[in-house]
């Protein structure tokens, strides 16, 4: 029996590739430049001073290739430190840079999204005392505002923080991130700095731009309990409500439920106006009492999923369907994911993973969860934080060669770029990039 259909996305959905400006643009001197210094700390001591090039200019032949892979729009983020050098500073010359990729962006035809935070700080801002000072909010509206101001007439989509909980996780509990600090109160008072910052960021951009639209990305987890499950549940369900839940809760609720007791968070519910979903893997998740340092808790690889490489987890990209779901349930309002892709440097598990992930869109559409957009992580191979350029942690639709900083599509650029033309998915792309899952996406013959 020959199969066939098409997975049609609403008209005006948005496709493109999300990309952060640390890991693309080179030239940095944030505090993750000040991070990678030191040895150790990154996958072969890895810097991100080349990265992609982007702020030497390579920007321009990356936006052609999101252009012919036929994105719509782009999902890219400013530097904070180059913008704002010193705090009450702005930095015109690298704001005219940023003006020119965005406008860069609306002549290819694509719609920018700028995130404001993705994971970066300016070296004055961490050495005050960063997100715990109390005036962090302040400072990071004055940022909001002065970017709303100068991109405003090209942009008007702002996600204001990329994944607090996985940058206040990483950077103050498991030291694995910059500040490389490990204590659950400093996290506590991180977190809750983030959360007062983004409503700030909102109100800021609002009072400049009152039609934008503005969100966080939110790093979903796709949690199950290690055997006993009946133990573990306590565990799993206490992870999935901290990394999963407890940012968005407190914007909508004005308290911030983290472990070690509740925050007050006066004056930011109703700062959002869409959630962004990152999804990319499950975990296996329990209770271990010999590791207070990571809350008692502990992570593992799910049994019987593709696992990704070291402690990636296991990838199940279909299951961003029950994200959706969830997410639209609790909290009413649309979604965007603003990122969602795979490490996978031979291309074996790309082309699968994107159309089981837009297969699972469409059936949240199906059911009318307000789905905006889908960001593929990423464009390009980039810079991935402690992995450096380590192959493993592969993520672009382009290859990008170390030595030669030469870009090769991969196989999974062309099914995204006719996922992208033809705003949906056709049983005869699935049939030529990922024959394997035919049978698994189209059972009896039907989506
Ligand atoms: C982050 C990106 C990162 C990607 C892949 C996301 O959590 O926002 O910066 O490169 O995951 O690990």
């Amino acid at each position: 029996m020959t199969v066939k259909a098409f997975l049609g996305f609403p008209s005006g959905f948005l496709w493109g590739c999300a990309t952060a400006a640390h890991q693309v643009e080179g030239q940095n001197n944030n505090t993750w430049s000040r991070w990678e210094r030191v040895p150790g700390r990154v996958h072969g001591n890895h810097t991100a001073d080349q990265a992609c090039e982007w702020w030497a200019g390579r920007w321009a032949e990356d936006f052609d290739r999101a252009a012919a892979l036929n994105n719509n729009a782009q999902r890219i983020s400013i530097e904070w430190s180059r913008l704002v050098p010193t705090p009450d500073a702005w930095d015109e010359a690298a704001a005219e840079r940023y003006r020119a990729m965005l406008s860069g962006l609306r002549d290819r035809g694509m719609k920018p999204m700028i995130t404001l935070h993705h994971f970066t700080e300016p070296l004055w801002f961490a050495d005050r005392g960063g997100w715990t000072m109390d005036d962090a909010p302040a400072h990071f509206a004055y940022f909001a505002r002065r970017a709303a101001e100068t991109f405003g007439d090209l942009c008007d989509l702002w996600c204001t923080i990329n994944e607090p909980l996985v940058y206040a996780t990483q950077g103050y509990l498991f030291r694995r991130w910059a500040p490389g600090k490990s204590g659950v109160r400093l996290m506590r008072r991180v977190v809750a700095g983030l959360v007062r910052s983004h409503a700030a960021a909102y109100y800021a951009i609002k009072g400049v731009q009152p039609h934008a639209s503005i969100g966080y990305a939110l790093h979903y987890l796709g949690l199950h309990s290690h055997w006993p499950q009946l133990v573990n549940n306590i565990g799993t369900r206490a992870l999935d409500r901290f990394m999963n839940l407890s940012f968005t809760d407190a914007l909508m609720s004005g308290v911030l439920r983290l472990p070690g007791g509740n925050i007050p968070v006066p004056n930011v519910t109703g700062t959002l106006d869409w959630i962004g979903l990152q999804f990319y893997h499950e975990f296996q998740a329990g209770l271990n009492f010999l590791k207070p340092g990571s809350l008692f808790l502990e992570y593992g690889k799910p049994r019987g999923m593709v696992l990704g490489p070291d402690s990636w987890g296991g990838i199940n990209p279909s299951a961003l369907y029950e994200a959706i779901k969830r997410l639209w349930s609790r909290y009413q309002l649309p979604i965007i994911v603003t990122e969602s892709g795979v490490p996978d440097p031979d291309d074996h598990l790309r082309p699968g993973y994107i159309v089981e992930s837009v297969k699972a869109m469409w059936h949240a559409v199906g059911y009318g969860f307000p789905v905006l957009g889908y960001f593929f992580w990423s464009l390009i191979d980039n810079f991935e934080w402690a992995e450096g350029y380590d192959p493993r942690f592969n993520f672009g639709l382009y290859k990008v060669d170390r030595e030669t900083g030469e870009r090769t599509a991969r196989p999974s650029a062309a099914l995204y770029g006719e996922i992208c033309a033809a705003n949906g998915l056709s049983t005869e792309m699935v049939a030529r990039y990922a024959p394997d899952l035919m049978p698994k996406l189209f059972p009896n013959g039907k989506p």
